[in-house]
Order: C-alpha cells, then structure tokens, then sequence
C-alpha cells in the first residue's frame, strides 16, 4: 500500500505519431486549467534550448548532424533526464505540467528504426526510473489523415512510412490506462474530452496520489522496487 504524499501538480502527457495534434491540444489543455485556476506549466521534449543535450539533438533533427543510432536515443533520454529534477521540483510545488511528447516517444521513434539490438526493451531501459505521467492522453490517428494536414516539414523522421512504424510501436507501448482518443475528430471535440479526464487527474494529484515511476507496470511484472521517487528521496535524506 503506498502512502499519500501531499499535494501537488498533475504530469499529464500527450502522446502520438507526427502531425496527430499534440501541440495543439497541449496548449488548449493548459489554457482550459489555467482558466479554472489550476497552476499550470507547458512543456515539451526533446527541451532543445535548456539543456546541454539540446543542440545537439536539434541539429540532428533537422538533418545538419548524423549520430549513432544509440547515441542519439541515449542523448534523448538523457534530455529527459536533465529536466527531470525541475519536472519533480515543479510537481511537489503545485504546479501541473501539460507536456508535449515524452519517453513513449522516445522509445517508439528508435524502436521504429527496427535496428538489430535497439528493439523496445532495448530502447526502454535509459528513462526506466523516470518520473511518470499521471495521465497519457494518446492521440490516435491514421496515415492518411496525418499526411492530409499541413505538409510533413523537412526533419528527420517526417516521412509516411517511417510514421507508420512508429505508429506501430506506439501501439505496443500503449498501456490500458492510456487515454486514447481519437484525433480525426474537430479540435474542440478532442479538447473536450481531455479536460474532463485531466480535471479529475489533478483533484487526485491534490490530494496526493503518489507520483510513480517508468516503466510502472514492467517494473511491477518484474517485481522491481516501486516505491515513489518522493519517498526515495525522503528514505536517502534520511540515511
Ligand atoms: N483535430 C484536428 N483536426 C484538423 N486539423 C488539426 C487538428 N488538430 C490539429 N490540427 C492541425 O494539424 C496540424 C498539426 O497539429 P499539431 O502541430 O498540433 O500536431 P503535433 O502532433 O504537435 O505535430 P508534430 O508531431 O509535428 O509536432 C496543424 O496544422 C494543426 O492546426
Ligand atoms: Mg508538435
């Protein structure tokens, strides 16, 4: 049984292939709770300006730097990780983060590569430990509605049959508390849906559900230590 924390902000994230309409319903999702005076924070990854990993991340991306396929999804992780001490301090102080993209994407991009020895367990293992979503709102979309809104830009990974892959490994990463909802729908449709769900994520984050840790349910088949990062901390403070 774990022990209630006090109360804090919300991780809520969105999930899903290029162009399915995660920046639009993040940003929607942070005015709407701002507007019921909840704190509220926007976020994305890769964080290509605040970090020592960001531009080198953003020069890959834009196709003016060729790395290592290993080295670049380390290089992704590791930009979460740097955040991930802010994305706690902000959580533990109240504030609710909406985040745009996170380690789903970050596994489903490089398992999409279908390289020998970077498959999903492969890919995984670098963010295992990270703090988790409290809500991963997946927007699930096809390829032909992808491509039919505004053009692919020129990065890396915007091409149709690469975004099929990773729209497939999206599908393995996909757990059974993931919001999925469907993304051809008008934009104040999805919005609608998402707020309802994302308002009762923060009332129970208020009240102080726990905040776990990636990758939650393989770490619990695994029989892995789950004891939330806040009271990690407390049990090395104390040491
Ligand atoms: N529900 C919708 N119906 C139609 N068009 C939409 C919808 N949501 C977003 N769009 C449009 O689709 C395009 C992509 O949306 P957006 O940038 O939010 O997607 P994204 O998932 O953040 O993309 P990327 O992965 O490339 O960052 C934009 O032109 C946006 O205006
Ligand atoms: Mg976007």
């Amino acid at each position: 049984m774990q022990q209630q924390q006090g109360p804090r902000g919300a991780f809520i994230l969105f999930e899903g292939v290029d162009r399915c309409g995660k920046s639009t319903q993040t940003s929607l999702l942070a005015k709407a709770l701002q507007s019921k005076g909840v704190a509220v924070e926007s976020w994305n990854f890769p964080d290509r300006k605040n970090t020592v990993t960001g531009h080198a991340i953003n020069e890959y991306l834009a196709g003016k730097q060729d790395h290592n396929d290993r080295a670049i999804h380390l290089l992704f992780s590791a930009n979460r990780w740097e955040k991930s001490d802010a994305l706690l301090r902000a959580l533990h102080s109240g504030t609710s983060l909406v985040v745009d993209r996170y380690a789903y994407s970050g596994v489903a991009y490089s398992a999409a590569k279908a390289l020998p020895g970077m498959d999903a367990a492969w890919c995984k293992a670098p963010d295992a430990g990270l703090p988790a979503p409290d809500l991963v709102v997946y927007l699930e979309l096809d390829n032909a509605a992808a491509a039919a809104r505004a053009g692919f830009g020129g990065e890396r990974y915007e091409k149709a049959e690469f975004q099929d892959r990773v729209r497939a490994a999206f599908q393995q990463l996909k757990e059974p508390s993931w919001l999925v909802v469907d993304a051809s729908q008008s934009v104040e449709q999805i919005h609608e849906q998402i707020l309802a769900e994302a308002l009762q994520v923060v009332r129970r984050c208020k009240e102080g559900q726990p905040i776990q840790q990636l990758w939650g349910a393989a770490a619990a088949a695994a029989g892995e230590d789950r004891t939330p990062l806040a009271e990690q901390q407390q049990q090395q403070q104390a040491e």
